[in-house]
């Protein structure tokens, strides 16, 4: 095992929260920094309060993830971090990496040797290692395929307390170095709390393992959801909800078969950064949620990616129909299963700052599927399914802030083309040919 060192958490959201716990066990000093805003406040106020940042769990399977630690230092945006961090943890979400790494003190990012990415997306090693390259610097940089499962404030609002509610079974993660000490290390730590890390050559392979990569374009950028996203609902409409099928969601068979054009278009795009891409619908069901074999026989999930694409999109469809109830849970006396798919769609809101804003998703999936629009340009990889999602959502965003002219509106309303950010990703793929 190797030593970690002094670990610096950037970010102050419930993932910061349990990650920062988490990474307190291997016993060095944990300290923990996020930008100034009015979020951070709240969250930096409560920890100035009891000095404690504390995880519960909401199920006694998951309580190997419950406990505290006491943050060595604090520091209430970027610029203040002071002293010598061996280890950073980047919790920020993916567009934060750079705005991050730019705000640290240029000898405090110097002595850090390795970054962990906790969420990224596909390209930000690339992103991370050719910033810090440009810095003269050469850290370690790693990236996991998702955040370990679902951590949330209890309260709803920001605090000391963090609540984990689900965990995935297993992750994957990659480093620049190859096989590094540093992820036998956090494999050692994740498997203690029974997450299987699943160690890949490099970071671009669990990059490409995070399901939400493949499923979210389709599920939010497509005309049905968008419209219960942006389209301000009136009071006391219906719900709709995300994972159901048309008319109580937005599963088609076209939008299904949306999805299967995109993982072939990600595919190959993946598979020209060196990566080995995925059988879908296997990692549908064996990351994600199983469903009965009865439902989706072994054989045809093993077979899946050399199927003709109506059955690949007929599987696909049976998953999704088969998982609007929880087929593992018990019935009710009425025979019902438990409504697994009522995840509502989330519309725009207010945020803190009294803006108006856009849910986290569709928000980061705009920033993860732009940027994968940009690395395929690069690469001269053809992606018309992608790119008639992102003309959708780009329409719904000119719409909105016409709609709410005049009213405050966060960023997430701006077409953007993350030019910065794809400037340094496609370098850093050059880079590393
Ligand atoms: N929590 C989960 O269960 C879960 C599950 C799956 C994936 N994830 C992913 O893990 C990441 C962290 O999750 P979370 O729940 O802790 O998210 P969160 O509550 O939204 O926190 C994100 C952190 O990033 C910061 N941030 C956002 N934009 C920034 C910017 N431009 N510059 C600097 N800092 C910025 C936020 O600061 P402010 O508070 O000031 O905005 C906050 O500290 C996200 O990418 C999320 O999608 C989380």
């Amino acid at each position: 095992m190797t030593d970690l060192g002094d670990v610096l958490v950037a970010g102050t959201g419930p993932a910061a929260v349990q990650t920062a716990v988490l990474l307190a066990r291997l016993g060095r000093p944990v300290g923990i920094a996020g930008r100034i805003s009015e979020r951070s406040e709240a969250f930096f106020t409560a920890l100035n309060g009891s000095g404690v940042l504390r995880v519960e769990v909401q199920s006694e399977r998951h309580d190997a993830l419950r406990g505290e630690g006491r943050p060595a230092q604090r520091f209430q945006g970027y610029p203040s971090v002071t002293g010598a961090w061996d280890t950073l943890v980047l919790t920020v979400t993916a567009d934060a990496y750079v705005p991050v790494l730019r705000q640290l003190d240029h000898q405090v990012l110097g002595r850090i040797s390795r970054i962990v990415l906790l969420s990224p997306t596909l390209g930000s090693s690339s992103l991370v290692q050719e910033y810090a390259r440009q810095q003269g610097l050469d850290p370690e940089v790693i990236s996991f395929s998702s955040y370990l499962g679902d951590t949330r404030w209890p309260e709803r609002t920001p605090g000391a307390t963090a609540l984990t509610a689900g965990v995935k079974h297993r992750i994957y993660a990659g480093s620049t170095a190859g096989s590094s000490a540093t992820l036998d290390t956090l494999s050692d730590l994740f498997e203690s709390v029974g997450i299987t890390l699943e160690l890949c050559p490099r970071p671009v392979e669990a990059e490409s393992r995070n399901i939400s990569l493949y499923v979210h374009p389709p599920l939010f950028m497509n005309p049905f959801t968008l419209e219960g996203v942006f389209a301000t609902a009136a009071p006391g409409a219906p719900p709709k909800y995300v994972y159901k099928l048309f008319p109580e969601g937005p599963i088609t068979p076209s939008l299904i078969a949306t999805m299967v054009a995109m993982w072939r278009e990600l595919t190959a795009i993946i598979t020209r950064l060196g990566g080995t891409g995925v059988n879908l619908l296997a990692f549908m069901l064996e990351d994600s949620y199983p469903v009965r074999p009865e439902s989706i026989a072994p054989a045809d999930i093993a077979a899946f990616e050399r199927l003709p694409t109506t059955h690949q999109e007929y599987l696909v469809y049976v998953r999704y129909a088969s998982l609007l109830i929880d087929p593992f849970s018990e019935p009710d006396h009425d025979g019902r299963y438990f409504d697994f798919s009522a995840i509502p769609i989330r519309p725009i809101h207010r945020n803190a700052a009294g803006a108006w804003d856009v849910p986290r998703m569709p928000k980061e999936d705009y920033y993860r599927t732009k940027v994968i629009q940009g690395v395929a340009r690069h690469l001269g990889v053809a992606c018309p399914r992608i790119d008639a999602l992102l003309a959708a959502y780009e329409e719904h965003l000119v719409r909105a802030r016409t709609q709410h002219a005049g009213d405050p509106m966060s960023e997430a309303f701006e077409v953007r083309d993350f030019a910065d950010d794809l400037e340094l990703i496609c370098a850093g793929i050059e880079g590393a040919r």
